[in-house]
This record gives structure tokens, C-alpha cells and sequence, in this order.
């Protein structure tokens, strides 16, 4: 089953408990956290994960997008996060494990992204203890890109792996996600399509939400 996991980054902030009511019939509510540093824009932090947090008792899937997230990622599971996704850039060998074991004390699921330019081999050693792997399709920063194709192989080399290791790692992929785009990527493997623009530009958001989760 394909879960729908729509991105608040293009929500209107300040009517954000109607937003995210909007958007009730998801499977997980996207949250893009941007530094600055580590992306070449900043989006929110706690406060704004803890709103939402309290709105809803939907899957928060915090995608971090910020440097050194070994420092922030257990504030991140602590302020109601349910799955904590960071970057494979933005950390060291030493602290992708420490990291990757902090989220899991806090019982949360621990994810890994992967910008385009990182192949999928680089998650291998640590894929074991990973919850769910987010697959970029545009470079981290920004919502509204056109989608890189050049992705797919990389999903399908990842839906591989974990088939063939019996793994349980979810594949999200994120970033210029539509009807069309969210066909190839289900087609190649993925399992959960962040789609940001796309559903809070449709009409009706919950429909178009059951309609990405038709795609099999
Ligand atoms: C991009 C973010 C995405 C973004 C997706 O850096 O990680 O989650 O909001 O936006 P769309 O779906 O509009 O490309
Ligand atoms: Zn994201």
C-alpha cells in the first residue's frame, strides 16, 4: 500500500490547525526542517513541530535538512517527531550510528536522506538499523522543483537491496511529486510519496491525497 505523506512547507502558517486538518487523511504529515546552512533556506523548528504536534495525532515524518543533526535529532524525537529523517551529508561515519541510536532510545523511527548526488550504495552499512530511507528527487531546499528522473535507478537499486535482505525499509521519495512522477517512483519501488505543492494547490486536498494513494 502506497502511504501519502503530504508536505507543510507550502501550508499557510497562520491558519496551520485548518491546514493540517485539510490534510487528516494522510498516512504521515511531512515536516521539512531547513537551517540555512546545511540548504540554502530556512523553513522552522520546535516550535512550529510542536503546534503541529499538538493538532494532530497523525505520523509526524520530520525531514531534517540542517547540519550536525546528531545534536538535534533526539530535541526533534522529544518535540513530536515520529520518524526522524536526516541527511547522510551532513554527518560523519562516527555520528550517522550514534544518531541513528538516539532516535531509536527516544522510540522513535530513524530515517536517512540521500541528495541526488549521493549514491544509494553510501546507506548500506547502516541500512539494518534504519526505519525508512527518503530518496531526494530534486536537490534539498526548496518546494516547487521539476523532478529528476535520473532518481528512478537509484529507487529501484534501493527497492533491491532491501528485498533481497528481507529488510523492512520503507523508500520515500520527495520532491516534484504528482500523479505522473508518483507512478514512475511507485513503479521503481518507493513506498511513500511526500508530495508538497501538488496537494496543497489541489481542490480538494483529501481527494487528491486518496488519489496519490491509489497508485500501485
Ligand atoms: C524540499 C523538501 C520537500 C518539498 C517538496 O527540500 O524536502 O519536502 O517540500 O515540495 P514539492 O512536492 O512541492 O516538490
Ligand atoms: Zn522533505
Amino acid at each position: 500500500m502506497t502511504k501519502i505523506a503530504p508536505s507543510i512547507l507550502t501550508a499557510d502558517f497562520g491558519q496551520l490547525d485548518n491546514e493540517i486538518k485539510s490534510i487528516e487523511n494522510a498516512d504521515y504529515i511531512h515536516i521539512d526542517v531547513m537551517d540555512g546552512v546545511f540548504v540554502p533556506n530556512l523553513s522552522f523548528g520546535f516550535p512550529i513541530l510542536e503546534s503541529v504536534r499538538k493538532s494532530t495525532n497523525k505520523i509526524l515524518d520530520v525531514h531534517l535538512m540542517i547540519k550536525s543533526p546528531s545534536v538535534y535529532a533526539a530535541r526533534f524525537a522529544e518535540a513530536g517527531g515520529d520518524i526522524i529523517t536526516f541527511h547522510i551529508e551532513a554527518e560523519t561515519p562516527e555520528t550517522i550510528m550514534k544518531t541513528i541510536t538516539d532516535i531509536h532510545n527516544c522510540g522513535k523511527k530513524a530515517g536517512i536522506s540521500l541528495k541526488p548526488g549521493t549514491p544509494a550504495e553510501a546507506v548500506y552499512p547502516y541500512i539494518e538499523n534504519l526505519d525508512l530511507i527518503l530518496v531526494m528527487t530534486v536537490e534539498p531546499g526548496y518546494g516547487g522543483q521539476e523532478f529528476m528522473a535520473e532518481m528512478l535507478t537509484k529507487i529501484t537499486e534501493l527497492r533491491e537491496y532491501i528485498d533481497s535482505h528481507n529488510l523492512k525499509c520503507e523508500i520515500e521519495v520527495d520532491g516534484g511529486i504528482n500523479i505522473d512522477t508518483a507512478r514512475l517512483c511507485v513503479a521503481h519501488g518507493a513506498n511513500v510519496l511526500v508530495a508538497g505543492i501538488d496537494v496543497f494547490k489541489a481542490e480538494d486536498r483529501a481527494t487528491h491525497i486518496n488519489e496519490l494513494r491509489s497508485i500501485t
